[in-house]
């Protein structure tokens, strides 16, 4: 049996449009000197009404398998990790399935914010190490800024948006996914939440009047709380993967606040050369940080084959965890030809969309006529 979960593709997606430090200090009582030392992040990107969580992550996923050999329709699993989701349902997954024409895969969102890439990525390689399923696609995508208080603050200056995909494959050779550690603690969730939208709160006028469906954060907690979780996670998933910190060749955490990686750095005595920080281009994309962190890492040639790296993150819930793999050499030269039929098929996958919507609307009308008559 091919029982290990090997990463062999890897894509991301960003809006085009930045949103800078200068342009937040216009909006609000804020500055580019005070967001870039407290937290590191000097711009953003924002996404224009037309991007959704979907099709950013539809676009990553996209870029995902075009590393691979895989068309859409050899995935078994999709997995859409997301704090902002398209909908409260259906699953933003299942829009990104129907999307790339994924036709023979399973597809749901997984919700555990800025670790849920983590989680997610962790399942599917769970899901693929016992035989259930033998290509996954796991996507960590967010527009939170569609969530953010643009008035406040303390926390519109610290989000983003975007979109990083990996492309999960069964393998016989060990390596790939190695171990993974997942914790939560709900006792903290008010630290760190949107009030209203869910059963508890539902949308009303009151809801919308006291502004309870837009990100409401104690940072000085949550700050605390990222401090102690980040350095132990790295730790016990290092050492459930049977290596010791001077193995791990590379640490990609989630992309929050350049001092809590840091202080993750000085807690496992690693230097930051050994950490991968962007969140000076991207703020915190929440559950899309660790993969695009990974995809750029990549690209600057800072992964190499052979190479141990632990992805750590944490945020709302609150839930924390870290993952161990081992990067194997999944680089594979797909022809253009290739790349170009994938496209075709893409635009494939959309009008198979619009014929099944047709068909259903069809099926309605005939069923539809025939429950009637029956009443
Ligand atoms: N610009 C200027 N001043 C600001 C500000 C801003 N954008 N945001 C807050 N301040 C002010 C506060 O009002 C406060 O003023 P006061 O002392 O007069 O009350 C002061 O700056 C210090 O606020 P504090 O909250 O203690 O700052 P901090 O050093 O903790 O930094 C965060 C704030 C949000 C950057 C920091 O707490 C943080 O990063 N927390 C973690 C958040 C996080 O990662 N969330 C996502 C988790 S996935």
């Amino acid at each position: 049996m091919n029982s290990y979960a090997h990463i062999t593709g890897w894509g991301m997606a960003v809006p085009e449009r930045v949103l800078t430090n200068q342009e937040l200090a216009a909006m609000v009582d804020t500055s580019d000197e005070w967001i870039v030392s407290r937290t590191g992040i000097r711009e953003r990107h924002i996404a224009s009404s037309a991007e959704t969580t979907a099709s950013l992550a539809s676009l990553a996923a996209f870029r995902a398998l075009d590393r691979t050999d895989l068309h859409p329709g050899d995935l078994d699993l999709v997995i859409v990790a997301t704090a902002s989701p398209e909908h409260l349902f259906p699953a933003t997954a299942c829009v990104v399935q129907d999307n790339i024409g994924a036709v023979n895969a399973g597809a749901f969102d997984l919700s555990a914010a800025c670790t849920g890439f983590i989680f997610a990525l962790n399942m599917a390689a769970q899901a693929i190490r016992t035989g259930s399923v033998e290509n996954a696609l796991v996507i960590g995508a967010e527009t939170l800024s569609r969530l953010v208080d643009w008035e406040d603050r303390a926390t519109c200056i610290l989000f983003g948006d975007g979109a990083g995909a990996f492309v999960l494959q069964a393998r016989a050779r060990p390596g790939g996914v190695l171990s993974c550690t997942m914790r939560s603690d709900g006792s903290g969730g008010n630290l760190l939440e949107v009030p209203a939208g869910g059963s508890r709160h539902p949308t009303s006028l009151e809801t919308v009047h006291n502004n309870l469906h837009k990100i409401r954060m104690n940072g000085r907690e949550v700050f605390r709380f990222a401090t102690r979780v980040m350095a132990d996670a790295t730790r016990e998933a290092t050492h459930k993967a049977g290596l010791e910190i001077e193995d791990i060749d590379l640490v990609v955490p989630h992309q929050a606040n350049q001092r809590i990686i840091e202080s993750a750095a000085r807690g496992l005595r690693m230097p930051m050369d050994r950490f991968v920080v962007n969140l000076d281009r991207y703020g915190n994309t929440s559950s899309a940080s660790i993969p695009i962190a990974v995809c750029e890492a990549i690209e600057c040639g800072r992964v190499n084959p052979g190479d141990n790296l632990v992805l750590v993150g944490f945020g709302a819930g609150l839930t924390w965890g870290a993952l161990a793999l081992e990067w194997t050499n999944p680089e594979l030269d797909v022809p253009p030809a290739r790349r170009r039929r994938r496209r075709l098929l893409a635009q494939i996958a959309a009008f198979r969309s619009h014929i099944r919507r047709f068909l259903r609307f069809l099926e309605g009308l005939i069923w539809g006529s025939y429950t009637e008559g029956e009443k």
